[in-house]
């Protein structure tokens, strides 16, 4: 929402086709419960709607403490409806095990909600599209800490253009919610190496999590 308030707009232009959908920021604010939300998001135009076969929201505890927001989901996630379920996920999954939380205990979500095609990164329109939606999910979820798993999630949410390796291992903030900001798992499965550097924000995570008695 920040990225059109600043821009003083009070509504967003969502486009389909050639037809200019015209959704007033005020009623995404309107929504008071993630139901509501997630219905909403599932009746979106997005262009990339169209090419996907499910609109994927969401998977996990809410109420957990913990949200991690991605980037956009992969064909695996695609197929299934749930974010991270592919190689990426197994790789988070396994990482959040490495410091005792399992993947039940945490809310996973993405800055985009459908595969771009050939699992391309998401355009600039298609996230300022999501993000209304992105911000609403995140006060609706209200979580202790803001996991933001690689540099389109970090950009999009920290609204920021600093790269993700400058932004890994500082304390950052959202709206008065702790981020943990670390690289994305896919990288890290093309980069192997880094791998070390994301434990130690994991780490990270996890003392910030017992420090809020979570
Ligand atoms: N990569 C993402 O960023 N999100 C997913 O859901 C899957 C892979």
């Amino acid at each position: 929402m920040r990225w059109y308030k600043h821009f003083g707009l009070d509504y967003v232009f969502l486009r389909h086709d050639c037809n200019i959908q015209q959704v007033p920021l005020s009623s995404i604010s309107h929504f008071s419960n993630l139901d509501d939300l997630r219905r909403a998001i599932c009746e979106l135009n997005c262009p990339l709607r169209r090419m996907s076969k499910n609109t994927v929201i969401s998977d996990g505890s809410p109420g957990s403490g913990i949200m991690v927001i991605g980037e956009a989901p992969g064909q695996e996630e695609d197929e299934q409806g749930k974010p991270f379920v592919g190689q990426s996920g197994q790789l988070l999954d396994n990482m959040l095990k490495a410091v005792g939380i399992k993947r039940s205990d945490v809310y996973i979500s993405n800055v985009v909600f459908w595969r771009p095609p050939g699992n391309r990164t998401p355009s600039v329109d298609e996230i300022a599209m999501c993000m209304p939606y992105v911000e609403r999910h995140i006060m609706l979820v209200n979580p202790k800490i803001l996991l933001l798993l690689g540099g389109v999630a970090v950009k999009a949410v920290l609204d920021t253009s600093e790269s993700i390796s400058r932004i890994r291992g500082r304390k950052n903030e959202y709206k008065g919610i702790n981020v943990v900001a670390t690289f994305h798992p896919a990288y890290l499965l093309r980069s192997p190496g880094q791998k070390q550097v994301a434990f130690r924000d994991f780490i990270q995570l996890k003392r910030q999590l017992t420090a809020l008695h979570f």
